[in-house]
């Protein structure tokens, strides 16, 4: 693979500024932030009443765990537009985030919000190892969701050709990819699971494909499944993390030098961990909830908002700004069986180690008598198919889940293609437990 790393004056100089640079300017601009949410919106300014607070209260960075939460309810509860700082003319985009629910979480940009977004998404591409000319295929789905128009004006902020090709109709992604040469993909790395199929099924080797990058996030995604990648395309892939509420794609993201973990792009995007029992802010280092508070956002400020992604901050290395782990999971996403908690990843990351078996993979919960039960249904490559190939496959993914996760499970194996293919986030968690 390429050497990629980024050559001098290619990056902005707040990526290697100094943690006193960086801290002075979060300061600065979180005053502004904290301000400017308590002055425009009523919704905060009700929250910091409330709580006993006030901007001028936040004299240091520490100050803000003064500051009252937000939660994704929050947003739910002023659905559509009761957070907004500005009046709703000045809105140039709306997003949302599926709910389950059916309604979505609505966010809103004005051009300004729009411009620093382009500009987080240019400054992750070009961690990943993406310049200026190339040319980018995106498959992220455009739409109320971010990923799709996110990477896109990122993407042309950089001076790349771009391909909005969205998510879907995978045949003619492979079809456009052979014939127009993108350098760069970006797409949910279970959707390039899918993409990766494809290539094999119409008989052209991926590692004779153009691609030289690509830049997957979305949704949780282990390491074992970054080598899984890399080595069939013969590409690198690094992570990119983000989420509407606090912007969209590229509030964080790897640099390919290293793929160590996400630098957060802290000029804008201010990351606290908390334990998320407590709500306690806890060291860096240390493992809890991600919480974000944007510097620099008009049309939305948010101000503490709880993820309920798990992850903990390290120091920078690549670039001077923190960077969270990859993420192992939500706790929306965490499994209880018996005592012990369980993330898909770490499933994810078990069924890489099996020989014979796709990473295809769908969890189901289900319940006999008072005991919850975990199946999890995989696919066996086209080369195991056999029975008793399928047979040793079940076996070994069953030890490995009971000796490193620590949970018994059940293994369903599929027919190669027998898993739901996804064309954006996997649903990797089926709950057929009854309702209590
Ligand atoms: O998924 C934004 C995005 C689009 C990020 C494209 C990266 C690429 P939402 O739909 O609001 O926004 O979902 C946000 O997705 O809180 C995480 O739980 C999860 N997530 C996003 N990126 C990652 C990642 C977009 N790299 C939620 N690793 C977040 C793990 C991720 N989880």
């Amino acid at each position: 693979m390429e050497d990629l790393s980024p050559r001098p004056g290619d990056l902005d100089a707040l990526e290697t500024a100094s943690r006193d640079e960086i801290a002075a300017l979060q300061l600065e601009r979180m005053k502004w932030s904290l301000g400017h949410a308590y002055e425009n919106s009523p919704f905060y300014r009700a929250r910091f009443d409330e709580a006993g607070v006030h901007p001028s209260d936040l004299k240091s960075l520490a100050d803000l765990a003064k500051f009252p939460f937000t939660t994704k309810k929050d947003l739910r509860d002023t659905y559509p537009f009761g957070m907004f700082a500005v009046p709703r003319e000045k809105l140039v985009r709306i997003h949302g985030s599926s709910g389950t629910t059916g309604k979505p979480t609505v966010v809103g940009y004005t051009q300004k919000d729009i411009d620093t977004w382009a500009d987080m998404v240019a400054r992750s591409i070009r961690a990943a190892g993406g310049r200026p000319g190339d040319m980018v295929h995106v498959a992220y789905g455009y739409g109320l969701f971010t990923g799709g128009l996110g990477a896109h004006y990122g993407a042309e902020r950089l001076g790349c050709t771009v391909v909005p090709m969205s998510g879907g109709m995978t045949e003619r992604q492979v079809t456009l990819m052979q014939d127009f040469k993108p350098r760069i993909i970006m797409v949910t790395p279970s959707y390039m699971l899918s993409i990766l199929d494809e290539f094999r099924r119409q008989g052209i080797d991926p590692r004779e494909s153009s691609l030289a990058v690509g830049i997957f996030g979305a949704e949780p995604w282990t390491n074992a499944m970054r080598q899984e990648i890399e080595q069939s395309f013969d590409m690198h892939a690094v992570d990119i993390y983000g989420l509407s509420e606090v912007m969209g794609p590229g509030v964080a993201s790897e640099c390919v030098e290293t793929k160590d973990g996400l630098h957060i792009w802290e000029d804008h995007f201010y990351p606290e961990i908390i334990d998320p029992s407590t709500g306690e802010v806890l060291p860096d280092g240390e493992m809890g909830e991600l919480v974000f508070t944007t510097l620099t956002k008009e049309g939305l400020p948010i101000i503490r908002y709880r993820t309920r992604d798990l992850t903990r901050l390290l120091p920078g290395t690549a670039r001077s700004m923190r960077r969270i782990e990859k993420i192992t999971g939500r706790s929306d996403d965490m499994m209880i069986l018996r005592g012990v908690n369980v993330f898909p990843t770490q499933i994810e990351e078990q069924i890489l180690k099996c020989h014979g078996l796709a990473p295809h993979f769908q969890i189901e919960l289900s319940r006999a008598g008072r005991m919850d039960q975990m199946t999890v249904h995989v696919e066996c490559t086209p080369d195991a198919a056999d029975e008793i190939a399928r047979a040793t496959s079940a076996k070994s993914l069953a030890h490995y889940i009971k000796s490193v996760v620590g949970v018994t499970t059940k293994i369903e194996i599929r027919d190669p293609g027998g898993v739901a293919r996804s064309e954006g986030k996997a649903k990797r968690v089926v709950d057929n437990r009854p309702k209590e």
